[in-house]
């Protein structure tokens, strides 16, 4: 390896300065970054003063054991409370926590905090009907439906660890997290709406029943009303909601649990074995997603209309849609849904039928906008909204200005938030009052939070260049363990940098010459071109950058002269047409102006779609099989199966150059 550990390819000029409006009421300023550091834990205790705590901790943190944390310790505290009813007991029983939207248009339904507070006391009642005690674990399989959020919230009531399995996902899949975490209850329901059509949950739960036999009873949701088929139910275990929860009390007294209570188990496929079930507590997590809620949105509770596009059954959901945006009393959108159905410009439509302020989205979602043109959302009104955030992937530069011109009307900061499943909550992002924006980068760790960028020795890179991201210092939300493997938390997360008692996060990031954080995607991911240790997503974004494209993926591939070279594969975007005769060869030649001969492509593939996980995220280990000529590997976590054989045919006609 040469001496580098991940080259520094791009330069970005462009710089957005917070507006004066956002910034003069800011909710946090630029002081709150040096209070922060000057004394970590006082500024944690700080921000958990933002709870309800039954009994007060005795001690912020501690790390003396590390890397097992325990934060806000001997404190006792009741999520579910804390996110419905001292909103309502402080007299906002009114105000509306869900504009749920379904898909099917005119399916939509408006729930206040004391309709909400109503529904869980009863959920809380019925699962404990069934026979689910604190500390007993509850799947949840459902669509993104106000039921979903009412069974995660009456599960942290009783203090009942939930493991929310995302609904996309097959019975086999549900099944193995069934039996990791031992699931004795599953919500679930008889179906959903996709793309116009009801889709079906129920048989893979009953299919996932018959992989595992740890789970006692199923409570079903009925939501599409579609026939269960013949055996699609099983009067020894399946029970309506309608019929448990509708009918039980509304009255539930919840108690305080610890402040290290497990709330919940989110599992993560991550790159090899069998998936990780990351587990969060309830105190720390909490006070983790509500501050940083708050702080990054720059949240104001009484105005905001917020909306996540993500599922609840990604981590983005859990944090973002359910904890931190219900425990800061916020009105928020929740939509069921494809982003094109019935038609293309449904999004814009919510924005405005809603008047959202604050909108949090995907890099991968933003492109396929990109894709489609400026022309649907131009036709909407879109002028409430204030500020938006990114989430899930490196966002590219071009991609990010789009947004922040396109969607955001050139008003509005983007926050480029990064963080993880195991972080449980937002660790690097710009304030939208504080920080100036630069299309692509996250900038700087988030007040509280202490993150560098590292070489092999673990020692911090120099502003202009590149390295491993880390953790330095613990954090409230993160992850305690992996459920019932302690070791493999150890040497998954805490081994590469043992002697510094860093969290290696699994990213490569770059200090720039201010020394801003640039991500720049997984370090599995990095291509060595003749000794250049080079990041896929620098080469993306030089792609993106051309008028033509709307996405691209790099990978590098076996060279016989420089070791390995860079293929990439690109969409382009719909008014570009097939892109021309000599499209392979302008694209070339734009990654050479943009960033230099060494990271040229050797192959540019023009595809139409692209390989990706069900949260976005693009496969590239599936396309450096395509770039190698190797047999694909392992598609079974693909959102779309069929992707791949539209990427083999499209090589296959020639629209390809060595
Ligand atoms: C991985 C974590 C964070 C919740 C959703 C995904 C990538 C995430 C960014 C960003 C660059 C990002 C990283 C990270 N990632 N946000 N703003 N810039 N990369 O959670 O599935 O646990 O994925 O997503 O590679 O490690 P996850």
């Amino acid at each position: 390896m040469s001496e580098e550990t991940l080259s520094n390819l791009l330069k970005e000029d462009r710089r957005f300065e917070p507006p004066a409006e956002i910034a003069e009421h800011a909710n946090l300023k630029s002081e709150a970054y040096d209070r922060a550091r000057q004394d970590r834990e006082a500024f944690w205790a700080e921000q958990a003063e933002r709870l309800d705590w039954s009994q007060k901790w005795d001690r912020v943190l501690d790390w003396d054991d590390p890397p097992f944390a325990k934060w806000y310790v001997g404190g006792k505290l009741n999520a579910a409370y804390n996110c419905v009813d001292r909103h309502v007991e402080a007299g906002r029983g009114d105000k509306v926590a869900l504009h749920w939207v379904g898909e099917p248009v005119d399916d939509k339904r408006d729930i206040t905090y004391a309709e909400l507070q109503d529904e869980v006391c009863r959920a809380a009642n019925a699962l404990l009907s069934l026979g689910v005690g604190a500390g007993d674990r509850v799947a949840i399989y459902l669509p993104m439906i106000p039921e979903a959020v009412v069974a995660m919230l009456a599960c942290a009531r009783i203090g009942a660890p939930h493991t929310v399995v995302f609904g996309g996902f097959s019975a086999d899949a549900l099944a193995s997290r069934l039996e990791d975490c031992q699931a004795k209850v599953v919500i679930t329901s008889d179906g959903g709406y996709r793309r116009g059509n009801p889709s079906a949950l129920k048989p893979a739960v009953d299919e996932a029943r018959t992989k595992t036999d740890v789970v006692e009873k199923v409570l079903v949701v009925r939501r599409t009303g579609q026939d269960l088929g013949e055996g699609g139910w099983d009067d020894a275990v399946d029970v309506w909601w309608h019929d448990v929860v509708d009918g039980a009390s509304a009255d539930h007294t919840p108690e305080a649990f610890d402040a290290e209570h497990p709330l919940y188990v989110m599992y993560t496929s991550g790159t090899t074995g069998k998936p990780k079930g990351i587990l969060h507590t309830t105190g720390g997590y909490l006070v983790g997603s509500a501050y940083t809620h708050w702080a990054v949105f720059d949240l104001k509770p009484e105005t905001d209309v917020y909306w996540c596009s993500a599922d609840i059954g990604w981590v983005t959901g859990h944090s973002y849609l359910v904890y931190g945006p219900l425990a800061n009393g916020v009105t928020q959108v929740m939509y069921e849904g494809v982003p094109d159905s019935p038609e293309r410009g449904r999004w814009w439509k919510i924005i405005q039928d809603y008047g959202v302020t604050i909108f949090y989205t995907a890099p991968t979602a933003i492109r396929s906008f990109m894709k489609q043109g400026a022309e649907i959302p131009d036709r909407h009104d879109m002028s409430s909204l204030r500020i938006l955030g990114s989430v899930g992937e490196p966002i590219n530069p071009e991609a990010y200005v789009w947004y922040r011109h396109v969607i955001g009307g050139d008003r509005t900061p983007v926050v480029d938030t990064w963080w993880q499943t195991e972080t449980g909550m937002i660790m690097i992002s710009p304030l939208p009052g504080v920080t100036h924006g630069k299309p692509g980068s996250a900038m700087t760790p988030i007040p509280g939070v202490a993150a560098e960028v590292v070489d092999e020795a673990g020692e911090p890179v120099p502003d202009g260049s590149g390295g491993y991201l880390v953790l330095t210092e613990p954090w409230p939300a993160m992850l305690r363990t992996i459920w019932g493997d302690d070791e493999r938390f150890k040497d998954t997360y805490w081994a590469r940098f043992a002697e510094q008692g860093y969290y290696f996060a699994g990213d490569g990031a770059k200090k720039d010459d201010d020394g801003d954080i640039w991500v720049l995607g997984r370090v599995d991911d990095v291509m060595n071109v003749s000794g250049h240790r080079l990041s896929t997503t620098e080469i993306e974004s030089a792609l993106v950058s051309h008028p033509k494209v709307a996405e691209a993926a790099v990978v590098g591939a076996k060279d016989e002269d420089t070791g390995q070279a860079v293929c990439a594969f690109v969409i382009l975007r719909e008014d570009a047409g097939d892109g021309g005769d000599d499209i392979v060869k302008e694209l070339r030649g734009h990654v050479r102006k943009e960033i230099g001969p060494i990271a040229t492509p050797r192959q540019i593939m023009i595809v139409p779609e692209l390989p990706k996980t069900r949260s976005g995220k693009i496969m590239r280990r599936l396309l450096r099989d395509v770039a190698e000529h190797r047999e694909v590997g392992d598609v079974t976590t693909l959102a779309d199966s069929s992707v791949m054989d539209l990427i083999s045919q499209g090589i296959d006609s020639g629209r390809s150059e060595d």
